[in-house]
């Protein structure tokens, strides 16, 4: 690849007239990010793929990398006067950063660690909101997803790329290693209307509610079910690696609520996963949605609240919603 004919990130964010404060917040998260993309690298080699005996406020179990992104993330926005606010997975609380910043910045810092023993892909994903000046900490973070200035997600796959909106298109940036620069690889992201492709954790079935089920079912049923045309399926189980492919190539992704206690209301974050998630999957084109109503317009009520999320090729997106 010959990087000439690319784009840097840093020149797109002058190019596109991105405000000098939000610039220097995302160019932060991205470089947090590199470093990131260097540790996960070696990390069978140094010994770091292991989990650790704590859990996060989720209830999962921490992995070593889940704990060292967070804090590689951490440590850089801290530094950035922009930045009031900072909401991770991996932090039980709010945490506070400089009391003049205009920014308050969510993240999964590891999206799919139980990928990281088989060395299959993981991700970043963040979300920036204006702070709020009044209120506690967490009201910053207790805002629609509609409000979110920019989104955005990383892929560490076999190349490391960065996807990311400022409410306007979605652009896909990929690092070239040697030059430690993100060059824009794709400006004109669109996700098809249609699909033949699902991203679903088939394991589950027996929780699903009977409307989803039947759903599937009419999937899994091919060209003489009800859909009339052959399915085919993939879960990677990383929501950023199984969206991304949503991204490429369109499809359909889906966590629904289930009937254990735990996934009433789905496995997936709001404010850190699927709400950034669907800003992105929006300005592409494609669909986001809990059960009902459109994720983007969801007001979270708490830090680590779950949200089901239906998201991707819009007429399927709408099909599934029909059975629900
Ligand atoms: P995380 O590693 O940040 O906790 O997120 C894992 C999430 C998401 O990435 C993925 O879509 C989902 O969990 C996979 O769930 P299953 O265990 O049901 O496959
Ligand atoms: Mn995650
Ligand atoms: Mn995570």
């Amino acid at each position: 690849m010959n990087s000439l004919h690319f784009k840097s990130f840093e020149n797109f964010l002058l190019s596109s007239a991105i405000e000098l404060e939000l610039s220097t917040v995302v160019k932060d998260i991205v470089s947090a990010c590199t470093d990131i993309s260097k540790v996960l690298s070696c990390c069978t080699i140094e010994g770091l793929t292991g989990a650790i005996e704590q859990q996060n406020s989720s209830g999962e179990t921490q992995k070593q990398l889940d704990v060292l992104s967070n804090q590689i993330l951490k440590d850089k926005l801290c530094l950035n006067k922009s930045v009031k606010y900072i909401a991770s997975e991996e932090e039980n609380n709010v945490v506070s950063a400089s009391p003049s910043g205009k920014f308050a910045v969510a993240f999964d810092p590891l999206d799919g660690s139980t990928n990281i023993d088989v060395n299959g892909s993981v991700g970043t994903i963040f979300s920036i909101l204006p702070a709020l000046k009044d209120g506690s900490p967490e009201a910053s973070f207790f805002q629609a997803g509609n409000q979110q200035l920019c989104a955005g997600y990383i892929l560490y796959g076999p190349a490391t790329q960065l996807v990311i909106t400022f409410g306007k298109g979605t652009y896909i940036f990929t690092l070239q290693p040697d030059a430690n620069m993100f060059m824009l690889t794709e400006n004109k992201t669109s996700i098809p209307k249609e699909t033949s492709e699902f991203s679903v954790n088939m394991a589950n079935t027996r929780y699903w509610k009977r409307e989803f089920g039947n759903y599937i079912q009419h999937l899994l049923d091919g060209s003489s079910g009800p859909r009339q045309k052959p399915y085919n399926m993939r879960w990677v189980g990383a929501m950023v690696a199984d969206i991304h492919r949503v991204i490429c190539r369109g499809g359909v992704f889906l966590y629904p609520s289930d009937k254990r206690e735990k996934l009433q209301t789905g496995k997936l974050r709001l404010v850190y996963e699927a709400s950034p998630m669907a800003l992105i999957i929006e300005n592409c084109g494609g669909s986001a949605f809990n059960e009902s109503t459109s994720l983007l317009s969801v007001v979270p009520t708490s830090l680590h609240q779950k949200v089901p999320v239906i998201a991707g090729s819009t007429n399927e997106v709408h099909t599934c919603l029909n059975y629900l």
